[in-house]
């Protein structure tokens, strides 16, 4: 053999090896780990569950699953009566339950932690959701975006609510020993995203954050795990319809939580999982084409959504 047949060879050999590996982690963490009940039993990890952005779509799933696992909720979310609303819903649902409502706008940024501190320091926090997020400018071109505050928004919103949530608990969870943190970032972080390119940017921070952080901590007993959804039906997608691929919160959430403790960074959803892993792998071997395509997909997406809206008026 000569040296390019070897390098020939092993290449081929480590491609083999990635592949069976990668399909092997899809299929036990998205199907057999469950079935084998291999994940994380939460309720060991701490009496009380906290979850950000906590009155609608995926958030608001978090809670209700959380409460259904026998988690006392803290809901942190902007709307006053939103979350009275959601509180008495799950509490209406699993009375044996404690839960705290906690009103701010994470867009105020710095000046709300202090209150979340005081309001958080005397409990035994076990999870911790990192979920607010929302979009500026989708589908819009950031030289476009006319509310200049909606730039410091998202943010605030995005990225800085959950350095500072993360920063709260992550003592004590040092300290006992065991806690989750989850943070909800997006496919959107991973793939090139032009017309959406603060919320993107935002969502790789979270990325990047969330994995580093997990490597960090993961001798302390604490997971870290990072959640990267593709579209699930709730009002920020504007997706109305849940389809096999499109899932609704509940199901996006069931799904998500059934792989804490089997992987620290997930799409959650096993058809989310193959569209970042495909993503990925065409976003490294041919990045233009992506953004090419992704240009396109945006502007079709946004036609959509304003047809939508003028039949709806
Ligand atoms: N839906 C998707 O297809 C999708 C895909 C990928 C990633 N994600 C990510 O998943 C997370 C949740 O998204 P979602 O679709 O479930 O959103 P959603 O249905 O719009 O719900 C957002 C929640 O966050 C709260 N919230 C929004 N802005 C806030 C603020 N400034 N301060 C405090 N609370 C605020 C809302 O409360 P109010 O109702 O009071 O405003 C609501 O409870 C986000 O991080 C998003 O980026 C979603």
């Amino acid at each position: 053999m000569c040296w390019l047949e070897i390098l020939g060879f092993l290449t081929a050999l480590i491609l083999i090896f990635k592949s069976v590996y990668n399909l092997g982690h899809f299929v036990y963490v998205n199907f057999l780990g469950r079935l084998l009940g291999h994940g994380l039993d939460i309720s060991k990890c701490g009496p009380w569950a906290v979850v950000t952005g906590a009155t609608d779509g995926i958030g608001k799933s978090y809670a209700r699953l959380l409460a259904a696992k026998g988690l006392n909720v803290v809901l942190v979310s902007r709307t006053p009566a939103k979350l009275q609303k959601v509180a008495d819903e799950i509490k209406s649902e699993y009375g044996s339950i404690e839960i705290k409502t906690i009103a701010v706008d994470f867009t105020d940024g710095n000046s709300i932690y202090s209150k979340l501190e005081t309001e958080l320091s005397q409990l035994e926090i076990g999870i911790l959701i990192n979920n607010v997020g929302m979009a500026v400018g989708f589908a819009e071109a950031f030289a476009d975006i006319a509310d200049e505050k909606s730039l410091n928004d998202v943010v605030n919103c995005n990225m800085l609510s959950m350095v500072r949530m993360s920063r709260l608990v992550l003592p004590q969870m040092i300290k006992r020993k065991k806690g989750v943190i989850v943070n909800i970032g997006s496919i959107s972080g991973l793939f090139a995203t032009p017309l959406a390119t603060m919320y993107g940017a935002t969502k790789a921070f979270v990325d990047k954050f969330s994995c580093d952080l997990s490597s960090e901590v993961r001798e302390s007993g604490v997971i870290v795990q990072t959640v990267h959804p593709g579209f699930v039906v709730t009002n920020m997608s504007k997706l109305r319809r849940a389809t096999w691929t499109i899932p609704t919160p509940d199901r996006f959430v069931a799904a998500a939580l059934s792989t804490l403790g089997l992987t620290d960074r997930t799409s959650g959803f096993w058809f989310h999982s193959i569209q970042l892993y495909w993503g990925e792998l065409v976003r490294f071997i041919f990045p233009e084409t992506m953004a090419y395509f992704t240009i396109k997909f945006m502007k079709s997406y946004r036609q959509r959504v304003l047809n939508r809206q003028s039949k709806s008026k």
